[in-house]
C-alpha cells in the first residue's frame, strides 16, 4: 500500500476542496492507500513537528467538499530562495516527507507552486503529481484550471449589478479584476458580462482612444458603459506602484479627460472566494481522478491538464516555463472585437 501527502499551495481559489475530496477517495476506496493532507502547502511537511492529518473520504462530503478555500490551508510560497536559504528548505521538506513515509506528494498548485514544488520533490526523490488551480488561469499547458470558472462567474455577476446602477446614474463604471500579469480572468467574466470595453495585459491601453470608444456608446443614446481592467494593466501605467488599484487610476483619468462621472469597483478577494460553480467542481472530480490514476501507473512528476475537451497529463518540466498568457489569436479575443467590445491594441 502506499501513502500519499495532499497538499494546496498559494493563493486558493473555488474548488479545492472539491479536489481533495476526488483524490482522498479515488485513492482510498479504489486502492486501499493512506492519504495524508498535509497542512499549510509546504510548511506542514517542513515545520517541527510536522502538520498533517489523515484523510477519509467518508468525511470528505458535501458541505465540506463544496466550501470555497482550502480545509488543509495554503500558503503563498514566495520563491524558492537561494543558497543555505534554499538547502535548508529542500532539507527540512526532504525529511518532512520522509519522516511522514509518503510515497508521493499531489500537490494542488498555480505555475509558481508547481516550479517550486517540482524542485522540492525532485531533491526529495519524492515522485510528484500536480493539479493546476488559479482564478488567474495562467498555468502553461493546461486550458483550464480549478477555480478559474467560477472567479469568472464572479465578474460576470458583479457586472450584472453594476450594469444597473450605472444606467441610473448614467456613469462609466470601471472594474478591476485579479489576474496577476494575465487577461484570462478580465476578458472572460467581460464577455460573459457585457462589458462595453475590457482592458488586458496583453494588449496596449490608450486611453484616448477608450475615451472615443466610451464617447461613442454614450452617443448611441446608452448613457452608461462598464469598462473591466484586469490588475496587471497596472504595469502600463508609470508610477502606479504594486498595491495601487489600476482601476481607481483610470476611473479618475476617464472622468478627468472626458467629463463623463466614472466609479471604479475591485473586486479583489471576491474571485477567490464562495463556493465553486458546476464547471469546477466537474474539473476537480475529473483532474482528481486523473492524478491518482497517474500514481496508480507510476506514470509521475506530470501534471494533469485538460486540452481540447480532454484530461491530459504533461511532464512537469513542461509546466515551469512562467505564465501562460492570452494568446493575441485566442477565440475569445476575437469574438469580443466582433461584439464591438473595445480591447486595446496590440502591445507589439
Ligand atoms: O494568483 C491568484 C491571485 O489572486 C492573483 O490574481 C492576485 O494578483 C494575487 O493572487 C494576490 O495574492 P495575495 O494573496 O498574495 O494578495
Amino acid at each position: 500500500t502506499k501513502t500519499v501527502g495532499v497538499l494546496t499551495s498559494g493563493g486558493d481559489c473555488a474548488g479545492l476542496n472539491a479536489v481533495i475530496g476526488a483524490v482522498t477517495r479515488h485513492a482510498v476506496d479504489s486502492y486501499g492507500w493512506r492519504v495524508l493532507g498535509i497542512t499549510d502547502g509546504t510548511l506542514g511537511l517542513t515545520a517541527v513537528p510536522r502538520q498533517y492529518c489523515e484523510l477519509r473520504p467518508e468525511r470528505l462530503s458535501a458541505p465540506l467538499l463544496h466550501s470555497g478555500g482550502s480545509f488543509l490551508g495554503s500558503i503563498s510560497h514566495g520563491e524558492p530562495g537561494s543558497g543555505q536559504q534554499l538547502v535548508d528548505r529542500k532539507e527540512a521538506f526532504a525529511d518532512g516527507a520522509r519522516k511522514l513515509g509518503l510515497d508521493a506528494l499531489v500537490a494542488i498548485g498555480g505555475d509558481g507552486s508547481m516550479r517550486i514544488l517540482h524542485e522540492l520533490c525532485s531533491h526529495a526523490r519524492l515522485p510528484m503529481i500536480g493539479i493546476p488551480k488559479t482564478i488567474d488561469n495562467d498555468v502553461p499547458e493546461t486550458e483550464s484550471a480549478v477555480g478559474f470558472a467560477s472567479a469568472v462567474q464572479v465578474v460576470s455577476d458583479a457586472l450584472d449589478r453594476l450594469q444597473p446602477t450605472a444606467a441610473s446614474h448614467h456613469r462609466v463604471i470601471v472594474v478591476e479584476t485579479m489576474g496577476r500579469s494575465s487577461g484570462h480572468i478580465a476578458l472572460h467574466g467581460g464577455l460573459c458580462g457585457g462589458a462595453d470595453a475590457i482592458l488586458v495585459p496583453e494588449l496596449r491601453m490608450d486611453v484616448e482612444s477608450l475615451i472615443a470608444h466610451i464617447r461613442r456608446v454614450f452617443s448611441s443614446g446608452r448613457r452608461h458603459a462598464l469598462i473591466v481592467v484586469a490588475e496587471g494593466v497596472r504595469a502600463q501605467v508609470a508610477g502606479l506602484g504594486p498595491y495601487e488599484s489600476v482601476g481607481t487610476w483610470l476611473a479618475q483619468e476617464l472622468e478627468k479627460r472626458s467629463g463623463i462621472e466614472a466609479r471604479c469597483t475591485s473586486l479583489g478577494y471576491l474571485q477567490r472566494g464562495g463556493s465553486p460553480c458546476a464547471e469546477d467542481r466537474r474539473l476537480a472530480a475529473i483532474f482528481g481522478l486523473r492524478a491518482v490514476e497517474l500514481l496508480a501507473n507510476g506514470n509521475t512528476n506530470r501534471m494533469v491538464c485538460w486540452t481540447k475537451g480532454a484530461v491530459l497529463d504533461v511532464p512537469l518540466k513542461a509546466v515551469i516555463t512562467g505564465p501562460r498568457k492570452l494568446e493575441k489569436n485566442s477565440p475569445l479575443l476575437a469574438a469580443a472585437r466582433g461584439l464591438g467590445i473595445w480591447l486595446g491594441d496590440d502591445a507589439d
